[in-house]
C-alpha cells in the first residue's frame, strides 16, 4: 500500500537564484523532447550548443523536474563511475512529472518495476551477479555459431523478399528478438508478443507504436500511465508462468537463472523477478535492433562507407559495428541523483539534484571524436559511451556486439548491391529509439 508520507515526488532543491544560462533555456526543451530525436539535425544542434556554451546546463524543462545536462563525454564518465554519490534508485530516467506523480500516488515510491538500472548497491550488485557470468565475453563467444545460424537465416529471408524491403521491419527488428528470446528460453512463437510490448514501453511516446495510439500531445497521462501498467501485467502474467515451469523444469537459459535466483541465501521477490526478466527482453533487443539498421542506413547515406564495408565485410565489421553503435546511440539517456555536494565544470551540483546523462551528446564530443559527425567504418580508436560506464555498464554489450559484427559480415559478403528506395523514418522517443522504417532496393 501506498504509505501517504510519501504520496509525492521529492522536491527538487533549488540553489537561490540559480537560472538557466541563455543555451539552455533555448535548448532544454529540445533535449527532451521525443520528437527532436527523431530529427538528428536538431538534436545535434541542440548539443553542438550546449557543449560549447554551458556543457553543464541547469535545466527546468516544460513538464519534466530539472536537473543538470551533462553533456561531455569526459563529465558522464565522472558522473558515471561514481555509483556510491551519483544513485540510480531516485530517478533512473526522464518521466514527466505528472507521470510520476501518479506512480507516487499510487506506489508510494518513484518506480513501477525494480530493474537492475532503478536499483543501486548493494542489491544492484547482487541482482546482477545472478546473471553476470552468461554474458561475460567467453560465454557469449560460445553462442556465435547459433547467432550465426540465426544471421544466416534472415539474410536467406531478405533474399526471398525478392529485391525490396523494410531492412529494419523485415530484418533489424527480429534477428536480436530471436537472439535474445533464445538465451531467455522463449519459444519463437511467441516472439511477435514480445516485441509488441517491448515496443509499447520504449515506443511509448510515439504515435505508432505505443500501446493507445495517438500524438502523445494528444493523450491523457492518467491514460498513458494505465497503458503502462497494462502493459506490464501483460509481461506479468507471460513470466509469472515461465518462473512456475522453471522451477519446475529447470533448463540452460537465463530464464532458469532468474526463477530460481537466490540473494543472501533467500528467493528473489516476485517484482524483482518480473523486472529482471522485463530489462533483459527489453533491453536485449530494440537497442540492438535500432543499432543494427542506423548502421547499416548510415552506410547507405554514404556510398564510399558502403563500398569500404562491401569490398572487405570480415576485416570492417568489428570497427563498423562500434560506429554504428556510436552513430545511433539508442539508448538516449540515463540519470543520477547526487547523494552530496559536487564540483564540476565550476559548478556546483547540490545533494539531491538529477543529473542527465546526455550520451547522443558524448558520442559527438569534438574534444574525443576526430570529425564526429562522419560515419567511418573504419574509425579506431572509438571511446563509444553508448554503452554507459560503471557499475551499471551494459549487461548485454558483448552479446550487441557480437550479434552486430554477425549480421553484417554476413549481409555485407552476400548482398551485391544495396541502396535506399525511400526515405527513412525515425521512432519518437527520448529514451530508446532508432530508425522506424528503412526502405532498401537489393540485389543477392
Ligand atoms: C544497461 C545500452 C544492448 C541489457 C545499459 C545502459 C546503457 C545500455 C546505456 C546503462 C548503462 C549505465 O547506466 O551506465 C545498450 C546499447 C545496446 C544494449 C546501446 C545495444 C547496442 C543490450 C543487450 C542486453 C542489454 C543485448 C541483453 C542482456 C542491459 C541490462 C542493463 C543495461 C540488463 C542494466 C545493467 C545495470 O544496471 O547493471 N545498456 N544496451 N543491453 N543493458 Fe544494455
Amino acid at each position: 500500500m501506498a504509505d501517504t508520507a510519501l504520496a509525492t515526488p521529492p522536491e527538487t532543491k533549488m540553489e537561490p537564484g540559480r537560472a538557466m544560462s541563455a543555451a539552455a533555456a533555448a535548448t532544454c526543451n529540445q533535449i527532451v523532447d521525443p520528437a527532436v530525436y527523431a530529427n538528428q539535425p536538431v538534436l545535434d544542434a541542440a548539443f553542438i550548443r550546449l557543449r560549447a556554451e554551458d556543457p553543464l546546463a541547469w535545466c527546468e524543462p516544460e513538464g519534466f523536474r530539472p536537473f543538470w545536462a551533462v553533456t561531455k563525454h569526459a563529465d558522464i564518465m565522472e558522473v558515471s563511475r561514481q555509483n556510491k554519490l551519483f544513485t540510480n534508485g531516485e530517478r533512473e530516467m526522464l518521466s514527466y512529472e505528472e507521470v510520476e506523480k501518479g506512480v507516487y500516488a499510487q506506489f508510494g515510491q518513484p518506480h513501477l518495476l525494480k530493474t537492475l538500472v532503478q536499483l543501486d548497491d548493494p542489491m544492484h550488485f547482487k541482482l546482477r551477479h545472478l546473471t553476470q557470468e552468461w554474458f561475460m565475453p567467453q560465454n557469449v563467444k560460445q553462442r556465435e555459431a547459433g547467432v550465426r545460424a540465426i544471421a544466416k537465416q534472415f539474410v536467406d529471408r531478405m533474399e526471398d523478399l525478392g529485391g525490396e524491403c523494410d531492412f529494419q521491419n523485415d530484418i533489424a527488428l527480429h534477428y536480436p528478438l530471436r537472439v535474445i528470446m533464445q538465451i531467455l528460453g522463449v519459444p519463437e512463437s511467441d516472439e511477435p508478443m514480445m516485441l509488441k510490448l517491448t515496443q509499447e514501453i520504449f515506443g511509448a511516446q510515439d504515435e505508432d507504436l505505443s500501446r493507445n495510439k495517438g500524438a502523445l500531445e494528444d493523450r491523457d497521462v492518467g491514460e498513458g500511465l494505465a497503458s503502462i501498467q497494462q502493459t506490464l501485467a501483460e509481461f506479468f502474467m507471460y513470466f509469472t508462468a515461465i518462473t512456475a515451469d522453471r522451477r519446475a523444469n529447470p533448463r540452460d537459459d537465463v530464464s532458469t537463472v532468474i526463477a530460481n535466483g537466490t540473494v543472501d541465501g533467500e528467493p528473489i521477490g516476485q517484482l524483482e523477478a518480473m523486472s529482471y526478466y522485463i530489462i533483459v527482453a527489453a533491453a536485449g533487443h530494440d537497442t540492438t535492433s535500432a543499432s543494427t539498421g542506423g548502421g547499416v542506413l548510415a552506410m547507405l547515406q554514404d556510398p564510399a562507407q558502403l563500398k569500404k564495408m562491401m569490398d572487405d565485410p570480415k576485416g570492417m565489421a568489428r570497427t563498423a559495428v562500434d560506429e554504428a553503435i556510436r552513430w545511433t546511440t539508442p539508448v538516449k539517456h540515463f540519470m543520477r541523483t547526487a547523494q552530496a555536494d559536487y564540483e564540476m565544470r565550476g559548478k556546483s551540483v547540490k545533494a539531491g539534484e538529477s543529473l542527465l546523462l546526455c550520451y547522443p551528446s558524448g558520442n559527438r564530443d569534438e574534444e574525443i571524436f576526430e570529425d564526429p559527425f562522419k560515419f567511418r567504418v573504419d574509425r579506431s580508436p572509438n571511446k563509444i559511451i553508448s554503452f554507459g560506464y560503471g557499475g551499471h555498464m551494459c549487461l548485454g554489450m558483448h552479446l550487441a556486439r557480437l550479434e552486430m559484427q554477425i549480421i553484417y559480415e554476413e549481409l555485407f559478403s552476400r548482398v551485391k548491391s544495396i541502396e535506399l528506395n525511400g526515405d527513412p523514418t525515425f521512432i519518437k522517443a527520448n529514451f530508446v529509439g532508432g530508425p522506424k522504417s528503412i526502405p532498401v532496393r537489393y540485389k543477392f
